[in-house]
């Protein structure tokens, strides 16, 4: 079942044999869509992040692959060594390769462009149906604490992160499907949406998703977390995550470590929403064992917005030529993590509970 969006962030167009996606560089200002015909174009739309999000990345990069592959039936072995290098840290982009590349292995020459078809919109539609899975699993967990407090309380306060929605996913997202299914299921809820610095992607995206579908929400500078926790603002924290480790360490947006802490300060607890193809079963634990992507310091030094004229425009808030550092992900230990809402259920973030997942991967 669809979400409200009613629009995938990305599809597989049949009568133009073509993929279509969002354009999420040009959100919240315009719904635009781009079309994805070559290697060239998908590896231009992660890289650009024109699509961003561990799972979408995955997607993109399994279309990547078959358009690949329409251009040159030989072109596999470049295909997947272009696509994997185009970001480093979401786990999903190197599963959805590797799931492309092993059943590909096993069809011949004059099969391999159907079958390439074939898997890129299988992982698209399980994408959706597992999204869907992870927001009802998750939405168990808020009914509970929605009648855990107390009586009279008007809303769930949810605090999130980046944005783990329907746009970073083909359709639903993860920590947003949880709290799109608890909204359906009558928790009335209300969202800090932490604007997620240096690419905003709470201000522009999730505000941008939660408005479509009517989610009650409120933006907050990045630091103001720790303040609404203290202050008894926020009921329950719930995040994505781009890798999650064997031990249950969770790699997310550059920010979310600190929310975290500050949720384990005051009691608040603590869930990163995932597919299994998030969890990296070949790495026992997460601190120093992640690659971290680091980007360019443009994105620090400078803010695109609409201007009152309603032009989009970059303008920078820094000295000129200031050094900067711009890691764009953290690792939140697993001691700070309440438990990993899946597509089968919520585990505890230990080996014990996350190792068995291995056999239900495809
Ligand atoms: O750099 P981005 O925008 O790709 O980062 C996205 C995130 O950090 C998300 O929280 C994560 O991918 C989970 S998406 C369901």
């Amino acid at each position: 079942m669809a979400n409200k969006l009613r629009q995938q962030s990305i599809c597989y167009d049949v009568d133009r044999d073509n993929v279509t996606i969002i354009d999420q560089t040009r959100l919240p200002h315009e719904l635009t869509y781009v079309t994805l015909s070559t290697l060239d174009d998908a590896c231009h739309a992660i890289v650009s992040m024109q699509v961003r999000g561990a799972p979408l990345i995955g997607v993109t990069a399994a279309y990547g692959v078959y358009l690949a592959l329409r251009e040159n039936p030989g072109k596999l072995t470049e295909a997947i060594a272009r696509l994997a290098a185009t970001r480093p840290t979401a786990v999903n982009l190197r599963w959805a390769l590797q799931r492309m590349e092993q059943d590909l292995a096993m069809v011949s020459e004059q099969e391999i462009l159907a079958s390439a078809l074939r898997i890129a919109r299988e992982i698209e539609q399980e994408d959706v149906a597992i999204c869907e899975a992870i927001g009802e699993q998750g939405a168990q967990l808020l009914k509970q604490l929605w009648l855990a407090k107390p009586k009279g309380s008007q809303v769930l306060n949810v605090l999130t992160h980046c944005n783990a929605g329907a746009l970073a996913a083909v359709d639903w997202g993860t920590a947003l499907a949880v709290v799109y299914k608890a909204a359906e299921q009558g928790v009335p809820l209300h969202v800090w949406v932490d604007e997620t610095r240096p690419r905003n992607q709470g201000a522009a995206l999730t505000c941008w998703e939660l408005g479509q579908h009517g989610i009650p929400h409120t933006l907050v500078v990045d630091n103001a977390g720790g303040h609404l926790m203290q202050q008894g603002l926020v009921d329950v924290c719930v995040v994505g995550s781009d890798r999650t480790t064997i031990n249950g360490d969770v790699c997310n947006k550059i920010g979310t470590y600190l929310k975290a802490l500050a949720a384990f300060d005051n009691d608040i607890p603590f869930y990163a929403a995932l597919p299994i193809s998030t969890i990296d079963f070949s790495l026992e634990a997460g601190v120093g064992q992640i690659p971290i992507e680091e980007r360019h310091g443009e994105e620090v030094s400078h803010i695109t917005g609409m201007d009152a004229e309603g032009n989009v425009r970059s303008v920078r808030v820094t000295p000129a030529g200031v050094a900067i550092s711009n890691f764009a992900f953290d690792v939140t230990p697993a001691r700070l993590i309440s438990g990993i809402i899946t597509e089968r259920g919520v585990y505890a973030p230990e080996r014990a509970a996350l190792a068995p997942l291995a056999q239900k991967l495809n």
